[in-house]
């Protein structure tokens, strides 16, 4: 009896034991697992075989299969070292810093149960090695918990080929992926959900050209709020995403069972699936959902306003311009308006046009005193006055600035025997290739006297050129403040989102907004857009004081642009806002048709007339402050008068990008014949 078992030594810790035979040893450790796991399945469990790569989740994954005696064998992979920031996820002694994440996961399972095979692999794995490493002697199945996408690709590629299953486990809202390739060999990798996407598709591109892929795969939209905020941070205040010991424990106790269920035949499902806490025990808050003005909630009826104006005001009307009526509507949608809202509703009486503001889809708190879109509104009269003239008609624009309703009442009549009109067709053909460019981003310095020959045609507006790279610097960090403030105030957030869309299928079905594609974003920072939709994420972020990521766009494209000018007006009123953005439509028809890309970047100017006129609702004190200090440099090193209001701010650049023309809504959506 004193020789009964055997010796097991175990150098790294120089202590030597005597431990029952394995098939004592197994059935006394394994006893307490019956009958959850039977004698028999155990047994058929020790004949299994797993590989387990990465081993930071994947060490509490590996050490749980070990405890729960899922296999017989194993390879643990993982070339990295343990250091004192994964501590808070991995179980092990600080005695094990600097070693080998395999190494040490090996000798974590050796000393649960010595008799279970390990074989550690302590090199990184490459498109090289892989086949051998992995494959030479085929595991039962593969457990992928590792950071690069590469890897996670090639080790799917290979899985495919060799019919191993492969399960993943990512452990926020701990989703957890099945992927049975011995099964259906044919199924995608990652369920499809990342498209076609293989080893060699991945060669050669960028981190940051992988990035769509991985949010692709980790499922963006359904990663929890805490993680959201996070992301938002990594390169700000953070390194890395963050993994809590919670999730990783939880995370491999679903793995283990999983993995257990497949190895004994008990489960062939393959997919992706959620345990999310909050949503089970939690308290799981319920959102209103989001308000969003639908296509025919705008095919509004003639306003009785409108009505009433026809009746009181249009006494003499006439049919002959009917066809050319409707076509210079369908060219006057091209106008440009903030966030692409298209704010506009165009009722034809006859000759007459009565013009209205649908104030509902305009009215934002960004745009404050709906300056942006009485500039927009004015863009559209501008329009369809420029074309009426380009076709030879006399078109008379009465505002109606005080009742608001129509805002504009444009009377189309015949010019007696008048030429067609050289310079009005010349402007219109400007104003239809106008567009808005934020790809373009040439440091190239514009002509001066090009910008003094557009500039030479304001009226009532007043351009400040802005090309002193200091000033271009300290103008791109108070753009940055003020993008941050408008995305940490709830309204700002809300609609700053409500503005973008994210793909050719909310585009097409909406017919208004901001194509993401066009935002001229890196594919990091549309992540991070991404990651941001969610106001919850957003609050995080607020509470700790972070978020500069918020500033990097302003500071990026202003900072960097050879040219910026400001338009100023001398009085902030509703009719010289809409006088202002007929003018500034020309100066960017202008600017695009001499190849000069236009991106107008007005969250600076929306934040400094709000501050300035005393509209701090939704500003806190430090918000305060910031504008502040911002409003007095601004217009101290502008040299801007007090009575002058900056109201769009524009930066130039030589065009180097074609861009894709901006949605429009339908005709029918904003325009309604009356008669
Ligand atoms: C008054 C006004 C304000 C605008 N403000 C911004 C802005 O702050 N940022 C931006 O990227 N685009 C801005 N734009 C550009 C619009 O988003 C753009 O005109 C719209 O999406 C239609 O696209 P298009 O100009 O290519 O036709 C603004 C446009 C107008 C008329």
């Amino acid at each position: 009896m004193a020789q009964y078992g055997n010796w097991i030594y175990y150098p790294w810790s120089n202590t030597l034991l005597r431990l029952l035979p394995e098939d004592e040893f197994v059935e006394v450790r394994t006893n307490r697992n019956k009958l959850k796991i039977t004698q028999e399945e155990q047994k058929t469990l020790s004949s299994k075989k797993i590989a387990v790569v990465g081993l930071s989740v994947g060490n509490a994954i590996a050490t749980t299969l070990a405890l729960e005696r899922v296999c017989g064998e194993m390879i643990v992979i993982d070339y990295d070292e343990i250091e004192l920031s994964n501590l808070n996820r991995i179980k092990t002694s600080l005695t094990n810093l600097g070693k080998n994440k395999s190494e040490c996961t090996s000798q974590a399972i050796a000393e649960i149960d010595p008799y279970i095979k390990v074989h550690n692999y302590v090199d990184a794995l490459t498109k090289h090695n892989v086949n051998e490493v992995l494959f030479k002697s085929k595991p039962d199945i593969i457990i992928e918990v590792c950071d690069s996408l590469d890897l996670k690709v090639l080790i799917r590629d290979y899985a495919k080929k060799h019919q191993v299953p492969v399960i993943m486990e990512t452990n926020d809202n701990c989703m957890i992926d099945i992927e049975r390739f011995d099964l259906n060999p044919e199924r995608p990798i990652f369920h499809g959900i990342a498209g076609d996407l293989s080893a060699e598709s991945l060669e050669g591109l960028t981190t940051e050209e992988k990035v769509p892929y991985i949010l692709r795969i980790v499922g963006a939209d359904n990663i929890s709020t805490r993680l959201k905020s996070s992301m938002l941070e990594i390169d700000q205040s953070l390194t890395s995403w963050p993994q809590l010991g919670s999730s990783v424990i939880m995370g491999a106790g679903v793995t283990v069972d999983v993995t257990r269920k497949i190895l004994l035949n008990q489960n062939s499902i393959s997919g992706r699936f959620y345990i999310n806490i909050d949503t089970i025990i939690g308290i799981h808050k319920s959102k209103p959902p989001k308000e969003k003005a639908n296509a025919s909630d705008r095919k509004s009826h003639v306003p009785k306003d409108v009505i009433n104006f026809i009746n009181e005001r249009v006494s003499n009307h006439s049919s002959d311009y009917d066809n050319i009526i409707d076509e210079i509507v369908n060219d006057a949608r091209k106008a440009p308006s903030a966030g692409n809202n298209q704010p506009w509703l165009i009722i034809k009486y006859y000759n007459h046009l009565l013009i209205c503001h649908q104030e509902q889809i305009s009215n934002t708190w960004g745009d404050y005193a709906k300056m942006g879109a009485l500039m927009s509104m004015g863009g559209l009269i501008e329009t369809i006055r420029c074309s009426a003239v380009a076709a030879g008609l006399n078109a008379e624009v009465v505002f109606n600035v005080e009742k608001s309703t129509p805002l504009a009442h444009i009377t189309i009549s015949k010019l007696a025997g008048e030429e067609p009109d050289i310079e009005a067709i010349d402007r219109v053909n400007k104003l239809k290739k106008r567009h808005t460019d934020r790809v373009s981003a040439s440091t190239k310095p514009i002509d001066p006297f090009l910008i003094s020959q557009v500039i030479l045609e304001c009226n009532t507006i007043t351009p400040i050129v802005i090309t002193d790279k200091d000033i271009l610097i300290k103008l791109a960090n108070w753009a940055g403040e003020c993008d941050k403030i408008r995305i940490f105030n709830e309204e700002g957030h809300k609609e700053f989102f409500n503005e973008l869309r994210w793909n050719d299928s909310e585009l097409a079905s909406t017919k208004d907004g901001i194509s993401i594609q066009d935002a001229g974003l890196t594919e990091a920072e549309k992540a991070g857009f991404y990651m941001a939709k969610d106001y919850e994420s957003i609050e995080l972020i607020k509470q700790l004081n972070l978020g500069n990521g918020f500033k990097k766009i302003s500071q990026k494209n202003l900072s960097k642009a050879s040219t910026v000018i400001i338009y100023t007006i001398k009085n902030f009123n509703r009719s010289s806002l809409i006088q202002a953005g007929g003018e500034i439509l020309h100066q960017w028809a202008k600017f695009n048709s001499v190849d000069i890309a236009v991106y107008p970047m007005l969250s600076i100017v929306f934040m400094l007339n709000r501050y300035r006129n005393n509209a701090i609702e939704g500003l806190s004190p430090a918000n305060l402050n910031m504008l502040n200090e911002i409003s007095n440099d601004f217009y101290k090193l502008l040299n801007i008068s007090d009575e002058s209001c900056p109201i769009f701010l524009m930066k130039l650049s030589h065009k180097t990008h074609k861009v894709k023309e901006s949605v429009r809504k339908d005709l029918n959506e904003i325009y309604i014949k009356y008669a």
